[in-house]
């Protein structure tokens, strides 16, 4: 058996997970409230697929040569516990597109014959170095628009729509400075030929690049485009543009993307050399970045995504073009906090705190009036009041400036008012003191 930990050495949370706390849990839930109201808005539903699944399906799906798949994923040999049972390669999940395409598969959502329009919000897991922006376990809050083609799936209005559906998310939110760049990195023929130029285009320059884009440019050309080595940027720059390789329909399809946009009144700015590092990506992809200095450091991307035409084939299932995003949920929380000036979360925007949220403090005076607060408690939570209840150990002032900490009223309940069926309530904005009857309490505490 393990020693127990000494009293002087406490455990921690695991490096790059951390513990998210009231107050700032407030603002995680306002977030999520206002996403899950703008994604009612635009029809969609909400999903939940496991935490874990097959390790299969993220190499299949993402790409074994892609960084989360080859060096990040938390993956373990499931024993089996049965004869009957199976032992098997597990992974946490690192992102949720694969998991609701395979799901989509699975309960043959296809058959349905409509546009399946789902979003979900939950933690994915991935072995990166953590830093401000990045943890090892991240909440993402994403859709996906996916369906047979017969259900206009692979419409360029979809795409439009959710980068549409995305602005109007951020500007709820009240995030300011958000740019969208956006690029097609075209169908996966038009990405094999792009492939055989990029290769060739890298060939008599990579020896002079860092030796990542040296790695890169043997395995896998497009992720050189990603990088920000700065003293490689003039040679990346000089490479081809995928722009050039893409076939007639994906060029139209764009072009209808970026036609949509313009009706709609939203901006973005096309980055040829966006390519995204997952590899089921297919035409348009996406991110949303926020300025430097507003609260993420180097990793500006606020989310990302594409679509992805050929997934469901890949993972066994039937043609059902798509389209989705994840946005980094830490990240756009890092984001509101800074661009709201609250350095810390102990300083947070007052509409994110529980300080003075409650209808009303009840205080017991003396031990033996406790139980009669609580029982009065259950009544006025039950007629809808957020109340907290003291206790009847407090002193007078202690109970008031308890109160007064956290609730708008604060009522004393002493042997007087037990006796006549009464309450003293104080309001504290007013300073006023008045004695209520029993029935007229919740009432007058709503006021
Ligand atoms: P992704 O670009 O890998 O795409 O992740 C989307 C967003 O998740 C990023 O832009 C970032 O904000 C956030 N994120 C990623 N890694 C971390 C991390 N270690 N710590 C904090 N935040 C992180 C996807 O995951 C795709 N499944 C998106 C998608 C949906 N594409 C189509 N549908």
């Amino acid at each position: 058996m393990s020693t127990p930990p000494k009293p002087s050495n406490p455990l921690k949370a695991v490096r790059g997970t951390r513990d998210l706390l009231p107050p700032e849990t407030a603002l995680w839930a306002r977030v999520e409230a206002t996403a899950r109201d703008v994604f009612a808005r635009y029809g969609f539903g909400e999903i939940r697929t496991p935490i874990f699944e097959a390790t299969e399906l993220f190499a299949r799906g993402v790409g074994e040569e892609t960084d989360i798949v080859s060096k990040e994923m938390y993956t373990w040999e499931d024993r089996a516990r049965a004869a009957s049972e199976k032992a098997q390669s597990l992974t946490l999940r690192p992102e949720n597109t694969a998991g609701v395409v395979r799901a989509y598969i699975e309960h043959k959502l296809g058959e349905r014959g409509d546009l399946q329009k789902l979003f979900y919000i939950g933690p994915q897991f991935r072995r990166e170095r953590p830093q401000r922006g990045r943890y090892r376990q991240f909440w993402q809050i994403g859709v996906e628009v996916l369906g047979p083609q017969s259900s206009g799936s692979e419409s360029p209005v979809r795409d439009a729509e959710v980068l549409e559906m995305l602005a109007t998310l951020l500007d709820e939110l009240g995030v300011r400075g958000w740019r969208l760049e956006l690029n097609s990195v075209g169908s996966s023929e038009d990405r094999k030929r792009y492939n055989v130029a990029l290769r060739e285009a890298l060939a008599p320059v990579k020896a002079q690049m860092c030796e990542d884009n040296q790695r890169r440019a043997e395995t896998n050309p497009l992720r050189v485009l990603d990088s920000k080595e700065p003293a490689d940027q003039e040679l990346i720059n000089a490479l081809p543009k995928i722009a050039d390789y893409l076939d007639d329909a994906s060029r139209a399809h764009f072009a209808a993307v970026l036609a949509a946009l313009d009706a709609c009144g939203v901006a973005y700015a096309v980055n040829p050399r966006l390519v995204r590092g997952l590899d089921y990506y297919t035409r348009t992809t996406f991110e949303f970045t926020v300025p430097d200095g507003q609260g993420l450091g180097t990793q500006n991307a606020l989310l990302g995504g594409g679509r992805y035409d050929g997934l469901s084939e890949m993972l066994g299932g039937p043609k059902a073009p798509g389209i989705g995003f994840a946005i980094g949920e830490d990240r756009l929380i890092l984001t509101l906090q800074a661009q709201d000036g609250s350095k810390s979360v102990d300083a947070p925007h007052p509409e994110w705190t529980f300080a003075k949220a409650l209808d009303a403090y009840i205080a017991p005076m003396g031990v033996e009036r406790n139980a009669a607060a609580l029982a009065l408690a259950r009544e006025l939570r039950r007629a809808g009041l957020s109340v907290e209840v003291g206790d009847g150990t407090f002193r007078l002032k202690k109970s008031f400036e308890a109160a007064d900490k956290v609730a708008r009223h604060i009522v004393i309940l002493g042997e007087d008012e037990l006796a006549t069926e009464m309450a003293t309530v104080k309001t504290f904005a007013t300073g006023t003191q008045v004695k209520v009857s029993r029935a007229e309490l919740a009432a007058a505490l709503r006021a």
